[in-house]
């Protein structure tokens, strides 16, 4: 049956993959082809980025949920008709089997009718008018406002004429339908950094943190890891959908200290009532802590690199050891108890290449890697991400964060078993990356270009150009 999708207006690129990981976790593709992508099709005249997109999905049950436990999708509705005018709609929804739309209408049933546009307001006489013109539908129960059983909604959206924020092909387009579920929003202020006890700079917002937990595929009875912990952003998010969570940091402050016993990364679950982290190791991406032998232990690795715009990776050992200038460093028993050990930077081509051997090597088949990729903008391309045999991307999914970088929220399946020939390949893959496309990544590079002047700016192979301002896009979408 197809459904409309009515997406909120941002993070475009964010709002299909969602509904189909969430399709995927709610089971509409049972169990033998979960590979199986969506079936989406566009309202007459429209656009790839508008909020307004119809999919196919298999049951009403599987539309509820994918849209009570998404964050981007406004509502998901029964469309009883739809035209370019009022009379083409009328005229569909008198056409729309009475079978379909009797069993909503009853004399027990309450029932609410919400306006809402797209792109310009709807004065309050012009909603009553249009609630008016809607008598023709033999609505039989109470009205409802505060708990209606049935919510119905007229949805409208304007021609560019009328400067609506949509790309010119878009015409005007009107929809009414029955709401079969919504986003719980809700959940947003009450997850928002600004209230949370224990934050840091780089803390996720937690409109991403539970995109990315969507991603995912976070549940009850999944164990969720996040080697970047930080302040466990992320794993709140998945430990709110009920999966059990753990994670790493190089950082022992972090893990272990925060700010104090009532401000840290366990408080932060305690706050909002979640189980807490089954654990969380210091321990370094690049410097593997897991015994040989322990393999596919995790359902998901979800986590947001340190690449090196506002704080850099670290790696084990400082400069001179890892340069062989000094032996290693033996830590004198009386500064056992709180020595911190030194470390050097850490690439970030060589934490995704860690990141990708690790997921690799304890992911389970069929689980999930999620993690956060820079992307100077001039430079998005899809070819250019980082691949690894034991894995298949099914989503890359842009965040522009300023006029020259991205970061593009990647999801990666696996579908390979590990094995040491496939890491020995996955190692030369990520050589012929990093020597073929990502000079930039390198060390100082990627802050370079994201911190150069407006004007002047180095492309990969270092030369300067000139970036004209002239040249920003009125209109910000990808498929203009
Ligand atoms: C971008 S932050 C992650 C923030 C986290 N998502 C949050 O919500 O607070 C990156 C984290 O990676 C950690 N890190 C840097 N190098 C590391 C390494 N080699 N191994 C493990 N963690 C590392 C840093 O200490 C930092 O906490």
């Amino acid at each position: 049956m197809w459904y409309l999708c009515v997406f909120y207006h941002r993070l475009l690129d964010y709002r299909k993959p969602e509904v189909q990981a969430l399709a995927e976790l709610f089971g509409a593709f049972g169990d033998d082809d979960k590979s199986r992508s969506l079936e989406w099709r566009l309202p007459k005249e429209y656009h790839p980025d508008s909020p307004f997109h119809f999919v196919n999905l298999p049951s009403e049950d599987i539309a509820r949920n994918i849209a009570n436990r998404s964050i981007l999708v406004k509502g998901m509705h029964e469309i009883w008709g739809e035209g370019s005018c009022y009379e083409e709609m009328e005229e569909a929804i008198r056409g729309y089997p009475e079978d379909r739309k009797l069993p909503y209408l009853t004399l027990e049933s309450t029932f609410k009718i919400n306006i809402d546009s797209f792109g310009k307001a709807i004065s309050s006489e012009d909603q009553k008018e249009w609630i008016k013109r809607l008598s023709f539908i033999p609505f039989k129960g109470p009205v409802n406002l505060q708990n209606p059983e049935h919510k119905f909604w007229f949805l409208e959206t304007d021609n560019y004429g009328s400067n609506n924020g949509l790309p010119p092909i878009v015409q005007k387009r009107i929809f009414f339908g029955r709401e079969v579920g919504a986003a719980d929003r809700k959940l947003l202020p009450t997850y928002q950094l600004k209230s949370r006890t224990y934050i840091g700079p780089t803390a996720m917002d937690a409109e991403m943190a539970f995109l990315m937990a969507n991603q995912g595929l976070a549940a009850p009875g999944k164990l969720i890891y996040d080697p970047f912990v930080g302040t466990g952003s992320i794993l709140v998010a998945a430990a709110h959908f009920g999966a059990m969570t753990m994670g790493a940091d190089i950082d022992i402050r972090v893990v272990r200290d925060g700010r104090g016993p009532d401000c840290n990364v366990w408080s932060n679950f305690r706050q909002y009532g979640l189980s807490e982290p089954i654990s969380l190791i210091r321990a370094d991406n690049n410097l593997p802590s897991w015994r040989a032998g322990l393999n596919e232990v995790f359902d998901a690795i979800i986590c947001d690199p340190p690449y090196g715009v506002r704080a850099g990776g670290r790696k084990s050992g400082g400069r001179k050891l890892l340069k062989g200038v000094v032996d290693p460093y033996t830590v004198p028993e009386e500064k056992r108890a709180d020595h911190i050990p030194s470390t050097a930077p850490y690439s970030l081509a060589e934490c995704v290449h860690d990141l990708l051997d690790l997921a690799g090597r304890m992911l389970v088949m069929g689980g999930r890697l999620v993690f956060f990729y820079p992307m100077l903008r001039d430079e998005f391309c899809d070819t250019d991400f980082p691949e690894h045999p034991c894995f298949r991307l099914i989503a890359a999914c842009e965040q522009i964060l300023s006029y020259r970088y991205s970061r593009v929220l990647l999801t990666m399946v696996k579908v390979e078993p590990y094995t040491t020939e496939i890491a020995d390949s996955a190692k030369k893959m990520h050589q012929d990356f990093r020597e073929n496309h990502m000079k930039w990544l390198e060390e100082g590079n990627l802050h370079a270009a994201v911190f150069a002047p407006i004007d002047h700016r180095s492309d990969v192979n270092g030369d300067s150009k000139i970036i004209s301002k002239d040249t920003k896009a009125k209109y910000r979408g990808k498929y203009v």
